[in-house]
């Protein structure tokens, strides 16, 4: 693996935290992070709703099956999208960009020395309905996917998953 990319091979999702809260400088650069991810057109759909409250979390815990970590988290993000703002109004291109500024949140709290790990929300209609309920988010928002993040309680080795046959030259 490129040394230089060490920021993306060090990414791994991190589940257990230590108690310490994340300080508000943080979270504001973890959010200018997703918010400089590429959008179509430059639409910037993705609306984050910041959780710290530990009653919405533990809530948030019940909600997503596979986000039990969530109850040792002193932070969350659910990333969200308006469909009004998308391009196109396209539920596609929504995803793609709300998916794209995930992504740079994960990879700015590895750089910042956080642990994190992303939570599916959308397609499954039980976990939609039921952010958008806790939550009391309008129609046109939908949530995306949450982070779960915290100071990291365990390591994990960098490493790529890179397979050459799932690569094609020129011809597939
Ligand atoms: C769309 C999506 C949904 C995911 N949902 C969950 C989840 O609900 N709970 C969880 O613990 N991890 C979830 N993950 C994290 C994956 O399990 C993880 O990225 C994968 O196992 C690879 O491990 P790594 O992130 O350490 O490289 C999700 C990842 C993606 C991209």
């Amino acid at each position: 693996m490129n040394e230089k990319l060490n920021f993306i091979h060090g990414r791994r999702s991190i589940r257990q935290y230590t108690p310490e809260t994340v300080d508000e400088q943080t979270i504001r650069s973890l959010l200018e992070a997703g918010m400089s991810a590429p959008s179509a057109r430059a639409c910037d759909p993705w609306r984050i709703l910041v959780v710290t409250d530990r009653a919405k979390l533990d809530k948030l815990a019940e909600i997503l099956p596979y986000g039990k970590m969530l109850r040792m988290a002193p932070l969350a993000f659910v990333v969200c999208g308006d469909l009004n703002q998308a391009n196109s109004q396209s539920l596609s291109y929504l995803l793609q960009d709300c998916s794209a500024a995930i992504e740079n949140i994960l990879l700015a709290a590895h750089a910042l020395g956080l642990g994190a790990v992303w939570l599916g929300i959308h397609p499954r209609e039980d976990r939609v309905s039921g952010v958008k309920q806790l939550f009391g988010m309008p129609e046109e928002i939908i949530p995306v996917g949450a982070i779960s993040l915290g100071h990291p309680a365990e390591t994990k080795e960098a490493r790529t998953r890179f397979k050459p046959e799932y690569v094609h030259y020129d011809q597939w």
